[in-house]
This record gives structure tokens, sequence and C-alpha cells, in this order.
């Protein structure tokens, strides 16, 4: 009984969220994602009793793989990627409902064996088990995968009620607006927009929902957050990673479509959005939706407001590092950008002739991801003059979303003493510091927002599409010059020169968070 008292899901219903009987089904299971991020996601939301008492888990791929292996390589998984190690107790209960179907994406047969062994689990249950498919494959099969869905009769299971099938669909969401369009279109033709979940893992990052709390839970930050008291706003996603053995997709891809067409737009969309009407998911996505609209459509070319680049060899902690070009796998002539920053203009009644700066790239000097809020400068009439006494900044208030969650407020104060000299100081909350550092992964929350049909922290498809719509004719400008206006940056720096000179034609320049 102690046991049971210290995994409640092991006995009743989910703790806090009433998570109803659940089947998982992830496609894709043998993959990096899965061993990484999902299995052990699921494993810290039963130890956290967030899982119903009937749980299951059934991993799927072309693989055979027997039920016993999945297991033992889903317990090994949980060993060296869970943020909390493995309790036997919690994994004795998981297992045993953990299980495998395998067969190809587009076999329709295949995915009738996979209805057969739900309808099996059901039966064993006693009651309905409401399916979770989640689609952990490289992008080109998810299409079969959705019709499939759709041909096998699972994707409306329980359709008109709470219950009913819910599919959650990894990154990326298309290559450009026709791919995801044409996405869209397929999902539409299986399932209903509220079943859909169109993941962006950043959402679930504490200090992005924190964004919102910040925003509309305190009274001193919205009557400020507008075109009279805001100058600009940055938002960084800085990796230090380079390509590593990735380069294959990577060429594909690039840093427009891999993190500013969605998790720079994401975070962009909820700094700038109206206050909804209320905190459900569509009024939610109704106001992000409604700011990625009302962004002007970037000026392109020679004299634009955007710098693509590509990484040279650098120094990376102390220690030599190749470029770009000079990666496996890599085209010698490759036109993909490494890095990207552009200045956005929102053409509303709050944000209009307020720069949005945003910036991503690779080997950069550290792996950072913040929102700043550069408030306009103080009229300098008492403290100017003698500049080496007063020493004035904006405000700033940034959100740091990884590493080291957090926030932080630059202020101008007096340094002590008998003179009056100023300086700015920065007022900072850690998370870890506050809250401990074992909080939830982006993927538990996502992962039971999903199974509870919570969709505010994904991506609706209209969503998915304003943001393709605003990228892809720089997509396809960049196809049609080939590497003409590539700019380059040392590893370990902060980006290229362009990206400098794009802010200083306004008067900024960039945070060194
Ligand atoms: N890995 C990450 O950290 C990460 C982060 C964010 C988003 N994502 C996204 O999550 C999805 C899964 O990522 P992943 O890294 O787990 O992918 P992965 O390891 O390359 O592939 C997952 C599984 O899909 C099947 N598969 C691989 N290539 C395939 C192909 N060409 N055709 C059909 N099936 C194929 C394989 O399973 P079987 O051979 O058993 O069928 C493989 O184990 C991708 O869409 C990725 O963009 C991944």
């Amino acid at each position: 009984m102690a046991q049971a008292q210290r995994h409640p899901f092991l006995d009743g219903l989910s703790k806090y969220r009433g998570a109803p009987p659940t089947v998982v089904v992830i496609f894709g299971a043998s993959g990096d994602l899965c061993a990484r991020k999902l299995i052990p996601a699921i494993y810290n939301l039963g130890m956290d009793g967030l899982l119903p008492a009937d749980f299951f888990l059934v991993g799927y791929g072309r693989k055979p793989i027997p039920d016993e292996e999945f297991r033992t390589d889903a317990a090994a998984a949980i060993k060296e990627f869970s943020r909390r190690s493995l309790d036997a107790d919690v994994w004795a209960r998981l297992a045993p409902n953990t299980s495998y179907v395998s067969g190809g994406y587009d076999d329709k047969a295949a995915f009738d064996r996979l209805a057969a062994h739900l309808a099996e689990i059901e039966q064993r249950t006693g009651r309905p088990v409401q399916p979770l498919f989640y689609i952990s494959t490289p992008p080109n099969v998810f299409a079969p995968i959705l019709l499939n869905l759709g041909a096998s009769g699972l994707a409306a299971k329980y359709l008109g009620t709470p219950h009913h099938a819910k599919v959650v669909i990894e990154k990326p969401f298309g290559k450009d607006l026709d791919s995801a369009l044409a996405l869209n279109t397929t999902i539409r033709s299986v399932f209903k927009e509220h079943q859909v979940y169109r993941i962006d893992h950043y959402l679930g990052k504490e200090t992005v929902q924190d964004l919102l709390v910040q925003r509309f839970a305190n009274s001193i930050f919205e009557p400020l957050w507008n075109r009279n008291f805001i100058d600009s706003v940055q938002i960084t996603v800085a990796e230090e990673v380079g390509v590593g053995t990735r380069g294959g997709y990577y060429e594909q891809s690039g840093c427009l479509r891999d993190m500013i067409q969605n998790h720079t737009m994401q975070l962009l969309a909820l700094t700038a959005m109206e206050p909804p009407g209320a905190l459900d998911a569509e009024a939610i996505r109704d106001e992000k939706v409604k700011v990625l609209k009302a962004i002007q459509p970037l000026t392109i070319g020679p004299a634009g407001e955007v710098v693509r680049a590509q990484y040279a060899a650098g120094m990376m902690a102390g220690k030599p590092v190749p470029g770009y070009l000079e990666e496996e796998g890599i085209a010698r002539q490759s036109a993909t950008e490494t890095y990207a920053a552009m200045r956005l203009s929102i053409n509303n009644w709050r944000w209009q002739g307020v720069p949005f700066y945003l910036r991503s790239g690779k080997r950069m000097a550290r792996r950072v991801s913040e929102i700043a809020i550069n408030f306009r400068r103080p009229p300098g009439t008492l403290f100017a003059g003698e500049t080496a006494r007063f020493d004035l900044a904006a405000n700033t208030l940034s959100f740091q979303i990884q590493p080291d969650e957090g926030l932080s407020l630059i202020l101008n104060t007096k340094i002590p003493g008998l003179e009056t000299r100023t300086q700015p100081v920065k007022m900072s909350f850690r998370y870890a510091a506050t809250f401990g550092s074992n909080t939830a992964e982006a993927y538990e929350r996502l992962v039971l927002d999903a199974m509870i049909g919570d969709g505010t922290l994904f991506i609706r498809g209209d969503e998915a599409e304003a943001s393709w719509k605003l990228c892809t004719p720089l997509l396809d400008y960049w196809r049609s010059v080939g590497r003409q206006g590539m700019d380059s940056y040392a590893a370990g720096s902060w980006g290229p020169p362009g990206s400098d000179a794009l802010l200083a034609s306004r008067g900024h320049h960039w945070r060194q968070p």
C-alpha cells in the first residue's frame, strides 16, 4: 500500500489533471526522439502520478521487435535519458502494459493489426481506452501514417466524445507553404482539427508558459507592453552545436526552417499577441494567428531586412572546430544557412514602429534562447551630461528560455556613496534557485496535455500556415540566388557582421546574453 501512495497512478485515476484511460501509440518508436524524450517523459508522468490507472504504451515501426526487447530498450532509455532514475516499482507497473507492433507505415493490413491490438487492450481493460497516436518518424511518412489511421478507422475512434482519438505530429511541419498546406489537407481528410496536436517543444518550456503569466497575471507589465514604452524586441535562439552527424538532414533544412519558422515565430507570437479572452486553446491560438498575420511581408534582397550566414572554422570551448562547408555530408558550395537574423514589423495599433529582431544560429558563442524586451530610454534630462557619472541603460526585461530558465530586469540604480553616480544592475529570478532544478521537461507537459485534450501549447493548422506564408518568399528568393549574399561568422562568435549592421541601421545592437 505504501507504494500505491507514492505512485497514485498505479491504483487510481491521474492525480491532478484527470487523464482518461489511454493508449499512446508511438510511430517511429525505434528512433532517437522516442528513446531520448518520449519514453522518459511517459515514465516521469507515471512517477508523478499523472498517468491514468489504465495506461498503455505501444511502439510501432518497420523492424520486427519483440515486446520483451522493446521493454528492455525502453528501460535502458529511461536509465540513460530520464531526469530521474528508474524506479523499479513504477517500471514494474508500466512494463507489462508496454508492447510493440511492427509493420510498414504505408501498409493498411499492418494498421488493421494495430487496430486489433488496441481492441484487445480494451477487452482486457473492460472499458474504452482513448488512443493517442504520436507520429515520431521522419516527415516523408507523416502522410501515409495519417491516411492509414483514417483507412483503418482508428482516426475516428470515439469521435464525438471527449476521449476521441488524438494525433500528435512532430516537427518539421512542412518545408514551405505549399507542403504545409498539403500536409494540413491530408490531416483534415482524416482528423478534425480538435484531434490534432502539432508539436513545438519550445511551447512546453516553463519560461514560455511563464511569459503568459508574467504578461497577464501581473498588472505592472501589460500597460507598458506597446509602442509607447517598448523600443524594440530581440528574440535569440542560439546553439553551440554544429551540424554534427546530421549534415544530410540539415542541408535540406537550414536555420530558417529548423528554428525561425517554428520556435522563434512562436516566441514572437506569444510575446506580441493581444490578451486572449480566456486562457484556453482556441482563444490563445486565435490571438497568435492574428498577430502572425499582422507581420509585414519581409523586405528581401541585398538591402533587405534579413541576413543569412554560414559558420566558418573557429574555436569552441578552447578547441578548434571546422566550418560548415568542411563538415561531413555538406556540399562544398552549399547554400544552406546556419544562421539567420531578421527585422520584422507588426502592422497593428500596439506594435507599429517597434522592430522585432529575430536571430538563430549554430556554433554560436553560447547556447541560449531568450526574449528581450527593450524599453525606451528614460528622458535624459536629470541624469545626463556627465556620462562618466551616469551610466544609464534602457530597461530590459528578458525571459531566458534555456538554459537556466528564468527572467531578469535591468534597472538603473545609484552606486552607493556620497556622489550621485548611476549604474545598470540586473534583478534576476531563476527557476532552479526558487523551485529546485528537477522540473518537468517540455515533453512531459506536452504528452500529458495531449492526453487530456488541451491544445493550448500546440500549433493550430492556420498558425503553421501563417508562419510559412511569411518565410516561404524568403526561401524562394534564397533558392533563386544560390550563395549570393551569404555572410559568414567564426564558430564561437555571436554571428556575422551583416547582422550587427541590420540593427545598427536603426541605432540598435544585439544583446550579448
Ligand atoms: N531527435 C530529436 O531530438 C528530435 C527533436 C525534435 C523533433 N524531432 C522530430 O521527431 C521525428 C522523429 O525524430 P527521430 O530523431 O526519432 O527520427 P529517426 O530516429 O530518424 O526516425 C525515427 C524512426 O522512424 C523510422 N524511419 C527512419 N527513417 C525512415 C524513413 N526514411 N522512412 C520511414 N521510416 C523511417 C525508423 O523506425 P523503423 O525503422 O523502426 O520503422 C526510425 O527509428 C522527426 O520528425 C524529427 O524531425 C526529433
